[in-house]
């Protein structure tokens, strides 16, 4: 990974936790950091757990991020939480697209567009999550499937957006579905080609947002974060379930640290 690039470990809570655990689990975490230059650590918490979350990492270097924000302003919008509104409580990033999303609430581009774009009204840095499932993969076309997933969500973005555009200012997660809970992690070298297969193609996209951030999701834990980390285009990790326990969440830090070393 060029210098020019920093390492990026965010831990996605999911729907997971009661407020004890994740004060609990915010609180081991900010314990057992050490920062480090040009590396960054986000906890996403599911959001009633936002404020509390927020008031256990202080103004710590373990940065606050939202799984999800809605795609209008404040208003008329019954169950819904404006980026905002997450911006107010202490949020630095929100995930966008996250294949759980995808396939369970219909998620699509023209939808996460406008998420996107109250993101960035808001000041927040999205976590774009893109990636294929099994069926898409088995049969070879996973390169196409996640181009047309960037493609779809970026080049309107991109053309409307001068050089130099703020919407470099968000990270790619390339999460492959059948990795996602299911301990079958993409080798190291599967996840260095999607990862440098998707900076092709931001390149192609924008000139300035061939140095984002790229991210691998799926199964990382401790025992695989080293050799993940040490590939040149991947930046940093999105961790569901490893990212739930201080020890091992710690660990991926530390492991991914040697793998960068
Ligand atoms: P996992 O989830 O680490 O539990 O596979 C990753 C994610 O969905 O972000």
């Amino acid at each position: 990974m060029p210098a020019s690039r920093p390492f990026f470990v965010a831990g996605n809570w999911k729907m997971n936790l009661r407020l004890e655990s994740a004060r609990g689990l915010a609180s081991g975490i900010c314990d057992g950091y050490t920062p480090q230059e040009d590396f960054w650590c986000a906890v996403m918490p599911p959001f009633p757990y936002l404020p509390a979350v927020a008031e256990a990492l202080g103004n710590g270097p373990v940065a606050l991020g939202a799984q999800d924000c809605a795609p209008e302003g404040d208003g008329a919008h019954t169950g819904d939480i404006s980026a905002e509104m997450l911006t107010d409580v202490g949020c630095k990033y929100v995930i966008l697209g996250h294949s759980e999303r995808r396939q369970h609430h219909g998620e699509q581009s023209p939808l996460l567009q406008k998420k996107m774009e109250r993101a960035r009204l808001a000041g927040l840095t999205p976590v774009i999550c893109v990636g294929e499932p099994l069926p898409v993969r088995s049969r070879g076309a996973h390169k196409d499937y996640v181009a047309d997933q960037l493609v779809s969500l970026l080049r309107d973005l991109a053309e409307a957006e001068p050089e130099g555009s703020r919407y470099a200012d968000f990270v790619v997660a390339y999460e492959p579905i059948w990795a996602i809970g299911t301990g079958e992690v993409a080798t190291p070298e599967q996840a260095q080609e999607m990862a440098a297969q998707i900076r092709g193609d931001l390149t192609t996209l924008g000139t300035d947002w061939a140095d984002t951030v790229i991210l691998y999701g799926g199964s990382v834990k401790p025992g695989n974060a080293q050799e993940l980390a040490s590939q040149p285009d991947v930046d940093g990790f999105l961790v569901g379930g490893a990212s739930l326990k201080t020890d091992d969440f710690l660990s991926i830090i530390t492991n991914a640290r040697e793998g960068l070393a």
